[in-house]
Order: C-alpha cells, then sequence, then structure tokens
C-alpha cells in the first residue's frame, strides 16, 4: 500500500521545529500606529486555520485537557476572530499560505493590535505577515496540506511552550513513538478498513479525543471522498444516539477511545447503550501512554486506514479537486479582500 508522506512523519515533526526561532519573545512591532509587544503575557491562544491546518487547533485542545494548559486554547475556523478577546495569542496555520480565511483572520488579529506568528509552506500568507516583520516559522512540504500535519503540529507546540502556556519538551519524542507504533499497524488499518466498504461512519468520540474524531472524518472525507460524521461525546449523547434506533442502511459505529480519557467511562455507557438496540459498534483503542503519543497514534492509525479504503474503493486519495475548485471560485468571485 502507498502510504504517501506517512513514513516521513518521525522526520517531518523533527524538522519543523528546527525553524523556530528562538527570540520569539522579544519581538516587538509596530503596525500602522499600534505596538504589539510579543514579550507581554498572554491570557488566551488562538489558534486560526481551516482544513487539514485548523485541525492543529482541534489536537491541541485535547492535548490541553491532559496538560492542563496555562491559558484556554480557542479553535478559529473562520474567516473573522471571535470577538472581545483580552490579550490572546494568535498562531495562524496554512499549509498552503493561501488559504484566505487563515490570512483575513492574521490581518484581523494585527488590526486588533495582538501577537501574531504564521505556520505555513510559504504561500501569501507568508509574504504578508514576513513584510511587516511578523514571525513566520517555514515548514517542510508533504503532498498535499493534511499528510503535513506534525510539521504544523509540532511547531506549534514549541510556541506554546515559549509562551509558557505548557512544557512539551518531555512529550515531543513521545508523540513520535505513537507514529511509529501506528506505522507497525498497517494491517489492522487495512482491516478497519474493510469493514468501512458501503458504510456512512458514525465516529463516536469523548470531548478529550474530538481532535483525532475530526480528523478521522476529515481523511475519510478528503483521502477516501467519502461521507462520515462525528459525534462528540457527551453532547452526540443527547441528540445523535437517539438516531440508533432507526436501522438506516449502511451506518457504522466507530468509537475511539484512549485508556485514561476524559469521560472514557461515559463512552462505554454509550457503546452499551447503541449495542443494545443492534448495532455493533467497532472499538478503536488509542495507544501510548503519554497525551500526544495517544493523539499521533490516533491520527497516525487513522489516516493511515482512510488510505487503505482508498485503496480498496479504487479512489485516488491525493488530490481534493471539490476543495481547489471552491477556493478558485472564491477567488474569481472576490469573495475575500485580501
Ligand atoms: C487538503 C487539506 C485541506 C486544506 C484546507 C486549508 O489536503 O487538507 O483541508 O488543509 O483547504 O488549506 P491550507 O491547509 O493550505 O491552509
Amino acid at each position: 500500500m502507498n502510504l504517501i508522506d506517512y513514513p516521513r512523519w518521525p522526520s517531518l515533526a523533527r524538522e519543523s521545529i528546527l525553524n523556530v526561532p528562538m527570540d520569539l519573545r522579544s519581538i516587538r512591532l509596530s503596525i500602522d500606529g499600534k505596538v504589539i509587544d510579543y514579550s507581554g503575557d498572554i491570557d488566551s491562544v488562538i489558534i486560526t486555520g481551516m482544513g487539514g491546518s485548523g485541525v492543529v487547533g482541534d489536537i491541541i485542545n485535547d492535548l490541553c485537557l491532559f496538560w492542563d494548559c496555562r491559558v484556554p486554547i480557542i479553535v478559529s475556523k473562520n474567516m473573522r476572530l471571535p470577538r472581545r478577546l483580552s490579550r490572546p495569542l494568535v498562531i495562524a496555520i496554512s499549509y498552503s499560505g493561501n488559504t484566505a480565511e487563515t490570512i483575513m483572520s492574521a490581518n484581523e488579529a494585527l488590526a486588533r493590535g495582538y501577537p501574531v506568528i504564521g505556520i505555513t509552506t510559504g504561500g501569501r500568507l507568508s509574504t504578508a505577515l514576513s513584510a511587516k516583520g511578523v514571525p513566520v516559522i517555514l515548514t517542510p512540504k508533504a503532498s498535499a496540506p493534511r499528510y503535513g500535519l506534525p510539521a504544523l503540529l509540532y511547531p506549534a507546540l514549541i510556541i506554546l511552550e515559549r509562551f509558557s502556556v505548557v512544557s512539551v519538551t518531555n512529550e515531543l519524542e513521545s508523540g513520535i513513538s505513537g507514529i511509529e507504533n501506528a506505522l507497525k499497524h498497517v494491517d489492522d488499518a487495512v482491516n478497519l478498513a474493510r469493514q468501512l466498504v458501503n458504510s456512512v461512519p458514525v465516529v463516536w468520540v469523548t470531548e478529550s479525543r474530538r481532535g483525532v474524531g475530526i480528523r478521522f472524518k476529515n481523511d475519510l472525507n478528503e483521502n477516501a471522498k467519502y461521507y462520515s460524521v462525528v459525534s462528540v461525546v457527551p453532547e452526540g449523547a443527547h441528540n445523535d444516539i437517539a438516531a440508533v434506533i432507526t436501522k438506516q442502511n449502511g451506518l457504522k459505529h466507530v468509537a475511539i477511545m484512549g485508556p485514561n480519557d476524559y469521560e472514557g467511562r461515559y463512552e462505554e455507557v454509550l457503546i452499551d447503550v447503541i449495542s443494545s438496540f443492534g448495532a455493533k459498534p467497532i472499538i478503536v483503542k488509542l495507544e501510548g501512554k503519554m497525551p500526544l503519543e495517544l493523539e499521533m497514534y490516533g491520527a497516525t492509525y487513522l489516516g493511515i486506514t482512510t488510505l487503505a479504503l482508498a485503496e480498496l474503493l479504487g479512489v485516488e486519495p491525493v488530490s481534493t479537486e471539490p476543495i481547489d475548485r471552491l477556493k478558485n471560485l472564491l477567488n474569481e468571485r472576490k469573495v475575500f479582500q485580501v
């Protein structure tokens, strides 16, 4: 099976953090009469980005539930930033650097006087931020944004460390072990993919695995060109679960669980209820001990599952033509002024 960039993930993670500048905290900019001081205290981190770049925010949000991060993480997948922020740090992530929503958000953050750091392989985000002296971390390339996940995630983790949000140094290598472990489970991933053929996967996760669930859904969409839904527990147990009573053709319940999940026992009860209505949920157990290790295991293992599904379906995994067409048309119709 062609694993595309997955075998390179350990080296993508390691290479990407070499480009994070040491002096991030000593930056002081003056943009349109506003002084932006990167040494000041922050009271939140906004992670803005779309799709394969935006999922970095979801994963960091999961991690912070285990790590007890010093400030809240706000995940923004929009062209505007949330209102009424006080002293946020904004991390703008766009693999290509050409995603208009992310460029707009970064511009808005600077206009509001917030410190911004870009993570990208180049593109317009890099040009626009660099021209203003805003730090940009240039990250190594992959075959498509989603295959560059570690190269987007790892620099963001180092930024959190530099801003004293959380200490990550003891975790970085464990994340790489999680990737390497998942790469040893390709046969299991192929088996899981076989069970998903002719189905609409319903992916059940707890709040603390939201990032893994969203990433799996996105990879099903983009690699296997497959519809799927994510239900996040406990909220999903108050609505999505009600539909289990209807034997809709082709739904396949997949419950993803880590060993120490926040609300993990809740998910066990949920699985029993789903089963009691005759459904046979597939349970995917994340392997590892450390929080980053578990998330990276999940993202890698489930990503490979979607490549296996693409192969079983005879689908070309890399290209995502509808997304490209949307971006082109948004540009052509000048929906965004960037
Ligand atoms: C394609 C993919 C998409 C992109 C999204 C945003 O591989 O993963 O979800 O990530 O369209 O584009 P970027 O990441 O370039 O900002």
